[in-house]
């Protein structure tokens, strides 16, 4: 071991459990100051980490991936060894299961490797989302298989976002620190005093609890914009400036209140469900939670349907459908509500063409032979009834609309996340529908 509590040196030693997005994010940033290790089970992914591939996209991982390479002090393994570790980080997933609650196996499994070798002084660090309990299941797991090694975990959650994800890892607002040892937190604590940021101690359940509050809590605010903005629609008033209106209230915040189709990914949908799930289990009803996901369904709904009526049907109608990710700067797909809306129009007879400017391969793949994916956004559109802007890429600000205009065959444009100039298009003569506005 090489670090006291406050003085860590470059020789610390980390290991990372997982080569996903939290996993290679933390040790690309964390090999900047220290050694790290990243272990990766998947074959596969480990072959192209070690071919200095970045197996996801994520706007500067690549680059500082290759720079933890090149300085010699990031490498990727398979076999957990996590012997003379100074800290070992938990980054598995924990999907859902059929009743909403996260999956574990990932954790408990990698829990039982680590137990098998390692030292006395490693600290574990909880990174993955977990339900409450379980750092210290996973405690009792590696304290069976440690042979009397002295050890501790800490729950550590991550609250990076995908597309920003090392801007995030390095600024975050705090970093939360879940403890039962006072000494285990202030060297995980010491750990990140490089990056300058304000630390949140509390005890390991406490620090569980507050991830699925952080992703619960942002969700809600996101169903709360998407019903006012329903309303604001009946009413003919604008939401994105009710937004503004009542974002400039410190208190409330003018972050993730963007009305649109409401959220996706692989974070909200899951989180959402599992504190339900964890509720349910205490016998505790959460009513908020369930109106929540309500409303995040019908928000895709109510807009198919928007879609539905201006055209006067959608079968046998040709929709350009701009974004297939969940969100900007990834190509993640997983919960995405494109895919779901996709799908949708397809069932009821469009015939759709998609371009979205990172996803295409796995587009293809997952959407099945009634989607063409497109090459370009101009594609897209040619002899389309219908744009409609599902994903807000920074690109669809920046096309040529009269191009389009030319392109289509009727000029209409539903933009779902009221991100186009909307007086430049009707300008340019298209018939625009954006989300409560
Ligand atoms: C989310 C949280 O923001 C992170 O803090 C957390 O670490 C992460 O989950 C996680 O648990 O791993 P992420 O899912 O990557 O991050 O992306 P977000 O930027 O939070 O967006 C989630 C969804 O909400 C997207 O579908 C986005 O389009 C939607 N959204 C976001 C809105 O509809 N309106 C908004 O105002 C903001």
């Amino acid at each position: 071991m090489n670090e006291t509590a406050n003085t860590l040196s470059p020789t610390t030693r980390i290991a990372v459990v997982g080569g996903g997005y939290v996993g290679l994010v933390t040790a690309a940033v964390f090999a900047r100051h220290y050694a790290v290790t990243t272990f990766e089970k998947s074959r596969a992914r480990l072959d192209q980490l070690q071919a200095g591939v970045c197996p996801i996209y994520e706007p500067g991982l690549p680059e500082l991936l290759q720079e933890g390479v090149e300085s010699g002090r990031l490498s990727f393994a398979g076999p957990l060894s996590v012997a003379q570790h100074d800290f070992v980080f938990l980054c598995v997933g924990t999907p859902s299961n059929q009743g909403g609650a996260a999956k574990l196996e990932a954790i408990f499994e990698a829990a039982q490797a680590i137990g098998g070798n390692i030292s006395s002084g490693t600290i574990v660090v909880v990174k993955s989302t977990v339900p409450v309990g379980t750092c210290d299941r996973v405690e009792r797991i590696i304290a069976s298989q440690a042979g009397g090694a002295s050890f501790h975990v800490v729950a550590n959650p991550e609250f990076l976002r995908e597309g920003s994800a090392i801007d995030d890892c390095e600024h975050p607002d705090r970093v939360v620190i879940g403890a039962r040892d006072a000494e285990a937190a202030d060297r995980l604590a010491a750990l990140y005093r490089k990056l300058d940021v304000p630390i949140f101690v509390c005890d390991t359940r406490t620090a569980e609890l507050i991830k699925y509050a952080a992703n619960a809590f942002l969700a809600t605010k996101i169903s709360f914009i998407n019903e006012i903005a329903n309303i604001a629609e009946a009413l003919d008033v604008d939401v994105t400036e009710v937004a503004t209106g009542i974002g400039l209230d410190h208190r409330i915040g003018r972050e993730f209140m963007s009305p649109g189709l409401g959220y996706g990914g692989s974070c909200f949908p899951k989180d959402v469900q599992a504190l339900r799930h964890m509720a349910r289990s205490n016998r505790y009803r959460f009513r908020l939670l369930e109106a929540v996901t309500a409303v995040n369904r019908q928000q895709r709904v109510r807009f198919v349907q928007k879609v539905e009526r201006v055209l006067g049907g959608l079968q046998g109608t040709a929709l350009a459908v701009y974004g297939l990710a969940f969100k900007p700067n990834t190509n993640d797909m997983r919960k995405s509500v494109s895919v779901d809306l996709v799908r949708r129009f397809v069932r009821a007879g469009s015939e759709v063409r998609a371009y979205d400017p990172v996803v295409c391969d796995k587009a293809a793949r997952a959407l099945g032979p009634e989607v063409r994916i497109c090459g370009d956004p101009y594609e897209a559109v040619v002899g389309a009834d219908a744009l409609v802007l599902v994903t807000e890429w920074d690109q669809f600000l920046h096309l040529d609309y009269s191009r389009i205009r030319e392109l289509t065959r009727r000029p209409i444009v539903f933009d779902g996340r009221n991100v186009l100039d909307r007086a430049l298009l009707e300008g340019l003569g298209f018939a625009y529908y954006g989300v409560g506005r």
